[in-house]
């Protein structure tokens, strides 16, 4: 193992005659690798450098390789949160890098405006070929962005200004993506956000349809699967939804930015329910992890409304999108996904650790249930019966709510090398969000793992209780971007 903390092909052209060598970028991180969190604290954001201290994850990673992060003293960790689910097909992929040094040799005309991309067309193509009900891409830079394409394309489309989204969504946190947002933590201070946006709960089709019966609102935009607590709607939810929407004139958009390109066990988390909805939006894990995208892919008559005549073939777009990087990295990243069998690995090997971390929330009174589908997996954790646990667990939520999931994290990082995250404010659920890449010998570490730290919380509940106290006392509140 190499000790370079930028894990691509850190070659060095040749000094070409008279030029000065330049110090490579490998030198740079390795001679300022002592000042990362000064420099952060400094000139970033120190809040999260503190956060970081306190829960003792300032390990310094130097190295990403599969689904592996490597710490500056050489230590191996199962990285379960893959970057908030951006590295699907593991890190530093070599297909995905080489196509990123393809392009960079290649001289491509990239980003020409006056002209459109290959690279962009064959894409929007393949990604097509797997949604045979759509017809058109807009490409955009992030999963908000495209989540503001969904928006924007929607109202102009229907000519409404409403969008319904869910109880504890999370589409984004630029505005109109915000104004999506199910969670008041995040939009708390920002105000005003979008107007005509309602809010109604996730798997309530009633209240889907109470909100669509006045016929003004535009779209309904809902995660198939709610990544904050991985809440996994019932069977006919999203079928309903979907009629619904038909029948109230309103676009059923599914935000597959986390659930999509494979993580759930098919390419897209809506072919578990048999719906085909109106809008589909990615993002995260299509370009494997290493430049920036999103894509809205629509019907055509969306589309074809909004880019209607040669004065508006303009009217939305960004600088960057269809950038030859990002379009050559989702190509390569599409090609690995096919070739090593990544969402037939996601759906086994998800099976897999459903059924022994089901069999573990038996044995455990601390988890009250487990439940995902492929790699995206909540255990959540909840009241206990026996006297002595209840009493951590009421002081705990005391302290502060949800925090029981943050004190497993902590071990399961620090005793076992696993990095987890817990899937939401206040909410004692953790995530597995891994690359679809794990090998049975790592869900054999994460069993041995989850089953270590979950013994002992119960065998050592003041343990856990005064890590609580420490952690509460610091305001720990757990990130939870992904
Ligand atoms: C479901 C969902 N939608 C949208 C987003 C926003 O994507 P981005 O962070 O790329 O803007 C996320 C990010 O976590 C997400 O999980």
């Amino acid at each position: 193992m190499t000790n370079a903390p930028i894990a691509v092909n850190s070659r060095q052209e040749p000094a070409q005659k008279g030029e000065a060598t330049r110090e490579s970028l490998v030198e740079l991180a390795q001679r300022r690798e002592g000042e990362r969190y000064a420099l952060h604290s400094k000139h970033l954001n120190e809040m999260w450098v503190r956060v970081l201290k306190t829960i003792g994850w300032d390990v310094g990673f130097i190295r990403g390789e599969g689904a592996y992060l490597y710490d500056r003293a050489g230590a191996r960790y199962l990285d379960l949160m893959s970057g908030y689910g951006v590295f699907a097909i593991g890190r530093n992929h070599p297909k995905v890098r080489d196509a990123l040094i393809e392009v960079l040799r290649s001289q491509s005309p990239n980003l020409a405006q006056f002209d459109v991309s290959v690279l962009a067309g064959v894409l929007a193509e393949r990604l097509l070929a797997r949604m045979p009900w759509l017809d058109k891409a807009f490409f955009a830079n992030s999963g908000a962005e495209a989540v503001e394409a969904a928006i924007k394309f929607a109202r102009y489309a229907t000519g409404r200004s409403g969008i319904v989204h869910c109880a504890h969504s999370f589409h984004g946190l630029t505005y109109g993506a915000l104004s999506l947002n199910g969670d008041e933590i995040f939009r708390k201070g920002f105000g005003p956000l979008l107007p005509d946006t309602r809010e109604i709960l996730f798997d309530d089709l009633s209240a889907l349809e109470a909100s669509l019966r006045g016929r003004d609102i535009a779209a309904f935009v809902v995660e198939p699967i709610q990544g904050k607590g991985v809440n996994i709607p019932k069977d006919d939810y999203l079928s309903g939804a979907a009629e619904l929407c038909k029948k109230y004139g309103t676009l059923f958009v599914a935000d597959e930015i986390q659930t999509g390109v494979g993580r759930t066990g098919k390419f897209l988390a809506v072919e578990h329910f048999g719906v085909e909805p109106d809008i589909v939006v990615l993002a995260k894990a299509l370009s494997g992890g290493h430049a920036p995208i999103g894509v809205a892919l629509t019907r055509k008559w969306i589309f074809d409304k909004v880019f209607d005549r040669m004065d508006r073939s303009v009217v939305h777009g960004s600088t960057f999108s269809k950038n030859d990087m990002a379009m050559a990295a989702a190509l390569a990243t599409l090609d690995v996904i096919e070739n090593e069998g990544l969402i037939e690995n996601a759906a086994a090997k998800g099976d897999r650790l459903l059924a022994s971390l089901n069999k573990m929330a038996e044995r455990y009174e601390l988890v009250s249930a487990v439940r995902g589908k492929g790699m995206m997996i909540g255990v959540e954790f909840g009241p206990p019966k026996s006297l002595m646990l209840k009493a951590t667990w009421n002081l705990l939520e005391a302290a502060s709510s949800g925090l029981f999931g943050q004190l497993i994290c902590i071990p399961l990082f620090k005793d076992h090398k696993i990095l987890t995250q817990v899937a939401g404010h206040g909410n004692p659920t953790i995530k597995l969000l891994p690359s679809l890449t794990l090998t049975d010998e790592d869900c054999a570490w994460i069993e041995r793992s989850f089953d270590q730290v979950i013994a002992e919380a119960h065998r050592a509940p003041s343990a856990v209780l005064s890590l609580g106290k420490t952690l509460a006392e610091h305001a720990i509140k757990a990130r939870v971007g992904g």
